[in-house]
């Protein structure tokens, strides 16, 4: 009997590109990101259209139970000096998890509990990083290449940005060409 073989989404490990499947993609530039960087006159600087982050989602079932598969590709540069990084986010249902597996570049997880304490994880190509329920996320590219991490969370877990509307109590900068953690000012 010819039985036939599915072919399923692909992604190519080395640059995170995901072919085969039908996808989603979404861009968020410069001119998405008020109030995200700690210098906001450096933001509106910078050529509004300049993409920040590029993500690509497999587009599949949404419903409880099931998994999305996404790439996010963060893009080197800094707003003033501060290094490009996602807008971050809990999710909506609270309680749901994500996972994260760094493909390429080298930047950072920022890890933050409902309580406000920070944590940071180093990604690199081949980290995986277990991101709990009740724990907002963000992405920072601290690297000169681009950062790309495959991940898969729960379909129903949704986005919630506006419970971050006080920000990340940590952020990232570059200080004589080293990687400076600070605490955020009372935003
Ligand atoms: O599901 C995730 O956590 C990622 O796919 C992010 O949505 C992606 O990195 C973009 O970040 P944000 O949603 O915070 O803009
Ligand atoms: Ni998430």
């Amino acid at each position: 009997m010819n039985h036939p073989f599915i072919q399923p989404p692909q992604v190519e490990w080395a640059s995170g590109a995901l072919t085969k499947g039908p996808l989603l993609r979404k861009s968020t530039r410069i001119r998405d990101l008020i109030g995200i960087f700690a210098d906001d006159p450096a933001r509106q600087r910078l050529a509004g259209e300049h993409v920040v982050y590029d993500v690509e989602i497999l587009a599949t079932s949404p419903a409880e139970g099931e998994l999305y598969t996404g790439v996010t590709h963060l893009y080197p540069g800094r707003v003033g000096d501060e290094y490009f990084m996602t807008r971050g986010h809990f999710h909506a249902r609270r309680e749901q998890g994500e996972v994260y597996f760094g493909l390429r570049g080298n930047g950072l997880l920022l890890l933050q509990n409902e309580q406000g304490q920070a944590r940071l994880e180093s990604v690199c190509a081949g980290s995986i990083h277990i991101i709990p329920g009740f724990t907002a996320h963000r992405l920072i590219n601290t690297g000169s290449e681009v950062l790309s991490a495959l991940a898969v969370w729960p379909g129903v877990a949704g986005h919630d940005y506006a419970a971050l509307a006080k920000g990340f109590t940590l952020r990232v900068f570059e200080e004589n060409q080293q990687i400076q953690v600070r605490e955020a000012q009372n935003e």
